[in-house]
């Protein structure tokens, strides 16, 4: 997309996190963990957990207006609500018709999607071809995800890692000042890796009985060496394909903002893209890893903090269960 035209681009970011924070020293008393562990291992120091009560719908709306006054739209002048999330508050109907009467936007088209911690990426680009196509033109790009209810807390391997929160995007086209907007986007799945990250209990193969809540079927199971592994390779290699496809270079990002899923995990990706370094945007000490709401969170600090400024060119790198991954570059659009 050359410059002069107006592109496609991010006018505004929110973000909600619950109230409640639960450190590592909390979780010294649930399991047999020490802070040193955690930290060492993952980066993580402190998550959010939402309340009984506090739904994904109602995190997402939070953040989502948040993200419309930002841009300067109005509720009704919103075309598009697009929820990326694996833990809607129910699943019929879907949780972004539930947003849409929660923040008065009655003209919205609403669906959900699912690519677990890349949703975000995948729900950006989705909102990109739709608002190309000519149809639409303000779409509200929600990542929110309430995983406390899904993690084994008995588990010392993975109830350390989650956080619950959410971020959204305002997604618009026509505006003469947004520059390249959305630049360049990759993404990519592989679902015969499937069975190393998965909620197995959650879904329709099997009636839900009290044997699969005793069991923990639908709690998050995960093996964690192996998602490690793929998770460097497909978004190291992700990253270097989208500079690739837009003919840019490491020298022209101004930040990095990855999916927050382990420090170890985006160390790694740092010393593989040498020119990159020193440039990722890193949150996972104060929030854990939200799954499909951690790239929008982290957005929308970096934007609010300054770390991002209007015009900059972000990098966004992302990979989650199925297994799926991606990268997207952005032209910082406010
Ligand atoms: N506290 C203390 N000890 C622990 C803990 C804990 N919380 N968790 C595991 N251990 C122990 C294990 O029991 C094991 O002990 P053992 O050798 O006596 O059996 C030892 O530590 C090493 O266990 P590993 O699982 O090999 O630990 P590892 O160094 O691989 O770290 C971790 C585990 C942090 C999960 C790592 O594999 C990882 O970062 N994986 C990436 C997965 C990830 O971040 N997923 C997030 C979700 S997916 C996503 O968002 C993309």
């Amino acid at each position: 997309m050359s410059a002069n035209r107006p592109g496609i681009a991010i006018t505004g970011t929110g973000s909600y996190l619950p109230k409640r924070v639960m450190t590592n020293a909390d979780l010294e008393k649930m399991v047999d963990t020490s802070d040193e562990w955690i930290l060492s291992r993952t980066g993580i120091r402190e998550r959010h957990i939402a309340e009984e009560g506090e739904g994904v719908c109602a995190m997402g709306a939070a953040a989502g207006r948040q993200a419309l006054a930002q841009a300067g739209v109005a509720p009704e002048e919103v075309d598009l609500i697009v929820l990326g999330s694996f833990t809607p508050d129910i699943y019929l109907p879907s949780g972004s018709c539930l947003i849409q009467d929660m923040i008065g936007a009655k003209r919205a088209v609403c669906f959900d999607m699912a690519a677990a911690c890349s949703v975000f990426l995948y729900a950006l680009e989705t909102a990109r071809c739709m608002i190309a196509s000519g149809a639409y033109k303000t779409a509200l790009v929600i990542g929110a995800e309430k995983l406390s209810p899904f993690v084994d807390w008995d588990d010392r391997r993975t109830c350390v890692l989650f956080g619950d929160g959410a971020g959204a995007a305002v997604v618009q086209s026509g505006k003469e000042t947004m520059g390249r907007g959305m630049i360049a986007n990759v993404m990519g799945s592989d679902g015969s890796l499937a069975h190393l990250l998965t909620v197995p209990g959650m879904g329709s193969r099997h009636r839900l009985t009290a044997e699969h809540i005793l069991n923990k079927d639908v709690c998050i199971k995960m093996a964690g060496n192996e998602v490690f592994k793929h998770a460097v390779r497909c978004m190291s290699d992700a990253a270097q394909k989208v500079l690739d496809m837009a003919g840019m270079s490491m020298e022209e990002v101004a930040v990095v903002v990855p999916h927050q899923a382990n420090m170890r995990i985006i160390q790694a990706i740092e010393n593989r893209l040498e020119g990159l370094k020193g440039k990722f945007y890193v949150n996972l000490e104060r929030v854990g890893n939200m799954s499909g709401a951690s790239v929008p969170v982290a957005l929308d600090e970096a934007a609010r903090t300054g770390v991002v400024k209007k015009g900059d060119v972000v990098l966004t790198v992302v990979f989650g269960a199925g297994f799926t991954w991606g990268a997207s570059l952005l032209e910082w659009g406010y």
